[in-house]
């Protein structure tokens, strides 16, 4: 009962957990989608890993503080790559985040992904998977092509074109 009030108090001075009017994605459904989307075959398997650790595949998925907050199925942060500055503002004076992806934080909670890829990518290129940290915990160093095993044998989503012995070579994160 303590427990629950402290935690209550936390959650009210720390932040708020928003799960509303989401598009859930099935796994399967969310890899074709990222296929659509031009992923490359061997890092399909960690996006998937990312989403599921992330946001349970949930597009409205946020965690959002006074501070600070991420946004969408990737867990994207408004601290350097998308703007939540508006409704900071009210808040913090001067607050100014750089913005990288030049898109609304708000732009990511919505069921169109291709925005969250788009920019999920350019946190890529910058940091890897590592700059996820449910992903290091939870992906990094495990076996994650089994989150695409039933999906391939059940055709749906496109055979993938290399195999897990290519993918044993990569460092970390799939880069060449
Ligand atoms: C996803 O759902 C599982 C099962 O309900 C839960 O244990 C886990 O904490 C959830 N993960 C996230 C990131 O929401």
């Amino acid at each position: 009962m303590m427990k629950a009030a402290v935690c209550g108090v936390a959650v009210l001075v720390l932040g708020i957990v928003i799960v509303a009017e989401a598009k859930v994605f099935d796994r399967c459904e969310f890899a074709a989608e990222l296929q659509r989307l031009g992923a490359r075959d061997d890092m399909l398997a960690d996006w998937v890993c990312l989403a599921e650790k992330q946001s349970n595949y949930t597009t409205s998925a946020s965690m959002v503080t006074v501070w600070t907050g991420t946004h969408g199925i990737f867990g994207i942060s408004d601290a350097f790559w998308c703007d939540r500055s508006a409704s900071i503002r009210r808040r913090i004076r001067n607050y100014n985040a750089p913005n990288i992806c030049k898109v609304s934080c708000e732009d990511l909670v919505d069921d169109d992904i291709a925005d969250d890829f788009a920019c999920a990518n350019k946190i890529f290129n910058a940091h890897g998977f590592h700059a996820w940290n449910p992903w290091a915990v939870k992906c990094w160093q495990f076996d994650v092509a089994v989150y695409l095993d039933d999906c391939i044998e059940d055709k749906l989503i496109k055979p993938l074109t290399f195999t897990d012995d290519e993918d044993d070579d990569l460092p970390p994160g799939g880069v060449n």
